[in-house]
């Protein structure tokens, strides 16, 4: 789908798009179209329940005196208090109502609104960004869908003054939805095609960005004493994968600005449970347990693709989790390469394993000035939080509030959940330094969390998001298609973009 800006005008063919604000005032350009159409317009509205609230939508089919196919009304409430993000929501829902509507281009007419304090070109930007990012679509295995099955809509004009501004704030925000793009495509493929290995070459692609990509394999992780990454991977006739990905967008900075800040995503390209396998009914979802590494390598892509002034370094930690014969088993012990050692108490709580190893590795080696994971971890974190926020976790009250604004500006949003002595104490072990479960299912999310915590340095500010409730959705929403959502690319950018460039 591609979406282009023009100067104000009134295209003579297509569908076209014009906004309506609280208590059905009509705005300068609707209210022009209700002119030329001899009033249709308005008494449109009279004959239905729409008001002008934001997001309420009215369409009028074939309206008399003008040759395009039809005019969409859409309510933009108090317009002038609408945020970004309800910008974005207007032009992902304008998308939505019209792809199947047999329109293939459609022109959305936009001017000045008084008392905002976003100038219209940002408004129209953001609009286009919305209307993008609802438009992917993952259908490349759906051989027989006909074309007329497909979404007719190929072409989104926004009529606005000044429209080469709007196409260059556009241009930036496109960065950001590659990578949301890439992620949503990673999340999607199946697990056959998407595995450790083949994820990595997903990452080595991405040097043609100037983004330096190493990948370890099984001998160099063992080498480095990665046992608990491996001993997840043991089970799978796939070799297991670390991929360092590094961008240096501040080579010049000095002092803490100069070392990185490092993402670290959970890579289990499919979750079986392992020996505690999990039941038949709904295992096909592991698929995207891939789904923290994903984010990371979405994340990647934009902030090398919008050419970001900062130190990154992202992690993908890569396993197949699998049982075969040379399976790792419940009750195994192994060393982590932070020389801590772990009992398996459970197999399916794998992506704590994976990760362990991979937080050592990145503050043995990048000494980061800060660090977020992001993990499709537990089903825990559904139960508490549903579908909404993703649940975070951390040692740094600076570093969270940075991760709430930054979700509250995107709508990924995060919740901080706590951590504390209690909690820790439920993974205490007889036979080794920790278990890889707490003692019971209460607090699944926390006691995941406080894992994870015994391999963060003392003094290194650290963030855990976990991503299970967010990571794919059964539900439209304005700008994410159900499907694989990518949720955290925009929070984590917003996050660099706020407070490390
Ligand atoms: N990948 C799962 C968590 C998950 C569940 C993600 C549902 C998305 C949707 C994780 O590896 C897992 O199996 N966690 C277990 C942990 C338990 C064994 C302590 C869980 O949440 O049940
Ligand atoms: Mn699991
Ligand atoms: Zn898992």
């Amino acid at each position: 789908m591609r979406i282009s800006f023009a100067s104000p005008g009134l295209p003579e063919s297509g569908g076209l798009v014009v906004g309506c604000f609280e208590s059905k005032k009509l705005s300068p350009l609707a209210a022009e179209l209700d002119k030329k159409t001899g009033g249709a317009l308005k008494r449109a509205i009279e004959g239905s329940r729409f008001t002008g609230h934001r997001g309420e939508m009215l369409e009028i089919v074939a309206p008399a005196k003008l040759k395009n196919s039809r005019i969409l009304l859409v309510g933009l409430g108090d317009i002038a208090k609408a945020k970004l993000k309800d910008l974005e929501n207007l032009g992902g829902s304008v998308y939505a109502k019209l792809a199947n509507s047999g329109d293939i281009e459609i022109a959305i007419l936009m001017s000045d609104v008084e008392g905002s304090d976003v100038p219209v070109v940002t408004r129209a930007a953001r609009v286009g960004f919305g209307a993008l990012l609802r438009s992917y679509r993952f259908d490349k295995y759906r051989t027989k869908e006909k074309a007329e099955e497909k979404p007719s809509l190929k072409k989104v004009t926004i009529h606005v003054e000044e429209p080469q501004k709007a196409r260059r704030e556009l241009g930036e925000l496109q960065k950001v939805s590659d990578g949301i793009f890439l992620t949503r495509d990673l999340v999607s493929e199946p697990a056959n095609i998407i595995y450790p290995e083949s994820f990595a070459a997903e990452a080595k692609a991405l040097s043609e960005l100037g983004i330096k990509v190493q990948v370890l394999g099984d001998a160099a992780m063992k080498k480095l004493g990665m046992g608990a990454l491996l001993g997840v991977g043991q089970g799978s006739s796939r070799e297991s994968q670390l991929v360092v990905m590094q961008w240096e967008g501040a080579p010049k900075a000095k002092g803490d600005a100069k070392k990185p800040v490092a993402f670290v995503g959970k890579g289990v390209t499919f979750d079986t449970g392992g020996i505690s396998i999990k039941p038949a009914a709904g295992m096909e979802d592991m698929k995207w347990d891939m789904g923290g590494a994903g984010v990371v390598i979405g994340l990647m892509k934009a902030l090398a693709g919008r050419k970001a002034k900062v130190n990154v370094v992202g992690i993908c930690a890569l396993v197949e989790n699998m049982p075969d014969g040379n399976a790792q088993r419940p009750g195994d012990i192994v060393t982590s390469m932070s020389g801590q050692t772990i009992e398996v108490l459970n197999t399916d709580a794998e992506g704590r394993l994976v990760l362990a190893d991979a937080l050592t590795y990145v503050q043995q080696k990048f000494k980061p000035r800060a660090i977020v994971d992001l993990a499709t971890l537990t089903g825990a974190v559904i139960i508490s939080l549903g579908h909404e926020y993703a649940g975070l976790f951390s040692n740094d009250d600076a570093l969270c509030d940075a991760l709430s604004s930054a979700g509250e500006a995107t709508g990924e949003r995060v919740w901080r959940m706590p951590l504390g002595p209690e909690y820790d104490k439920l993974i205490n072990c007889d036979a080794a330094d920790m278990k890889n479960i707490g003692s019971g299912r209460a607090g699944g999310a926390i006691t995941a969390a406080q894992f994870l915590q015994r391999f963060i340095d003392e003094g290194t500010p650290w963030a855990h998001l976990d991503i299970a409730g967010v990571a794919w959705s059964t539900k439209d929403k304005p700008t994410v298609p159900k499907g694989g959502t990518g949720f955290g690319v925009r929070l984590l950018d917003q996050l660099v973009a706020n407070n490390y460039e």
